[in-house]
């Protein structure tokens, strides 16, 4: 996986300071407090699990596209030799694309589903920021489904994220025995 000096180099060379990437860097503090709470009961490399939250949306370099950037990630980074943070990009996507859909939009056809603690805590945090701005699944989803109204089969894929978003946020809550809500809206280096 990617050192944190490495991400931080590939954001500042694909992201160029555009606002987008204060998201990347809230969603990686963010993540790695959620990691840090989380490390007693798994095993979690948290600069592992900074680096993929940092480059979770490096794709954005290329296109806003709700799914396509999550593609340009993906293929951005395994072509730089990081299959890892690349698989983060693309599963991040309605928190996981199943193979049919992944191959529909240009991936490998195999599921992108988010499996490890990592692959699950990025897109979770991700889901719990507006832009830099701590934010809640509900607002978030609600967001999300207005800003692509019309675009049906994208709004399905989100229907179905929310459900596995909300059931893995609830999971952590009960796990960890605070609110996952309320450690991202209070870690101190995040907005
Ligand atoms: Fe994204």
């Amino acid at each position: 996986m990617l050192s944190r000096d490495e991400a931080t180099a590939l954001l500042v060379e694909y992201g160029e300071g555009l606002p987008w990437t204060r998201h990347c860097v809230a969603v990686a503090d963010a993540a790695e407090a959620v990691g840090a709470l989380l490390e007693d009961h798994h095993a979690i490399d948290v600069d592992s699990l900074w680096s993929a939250g940092l480059l979770h949306d490096i794709g954005r370099y290329a296109t806003h596209d709700p799914i396509m950037h999550g593609v340009e990630g993906y293929n951005l980074l395994m072509d730089l030799g990081h299959p890892e943070a690349a698989f983060v990009c693309a599963s991040h996507v309605a928190f996981g694309l199943r193979a049919g859909e992944a191959a529909q939009f240009g991936l490998p056809a195999r599921d992108f589903i988010p499996r490890t603690p990592t692959e699950r805590i990025v897109p979770l945090v991700d889901l719990l920021f507006e832009g830099d701005r701590p934010t809640t699944l509900e607002i978030r989803f609600a967001s999300l489904r207005q800003r692509n109204a019309g675009n049906d089969s994208f709004l399905g894929m989100l229907d179905r994220g929310y459900g596995e978003a909300k059931s893995f946020l609830t999971h952590l809550d009960l796990e960890i025995g605070h609110s996952i809500v309320d450690v991202v809206a209070s870690c101190t280096r995040c907005s």
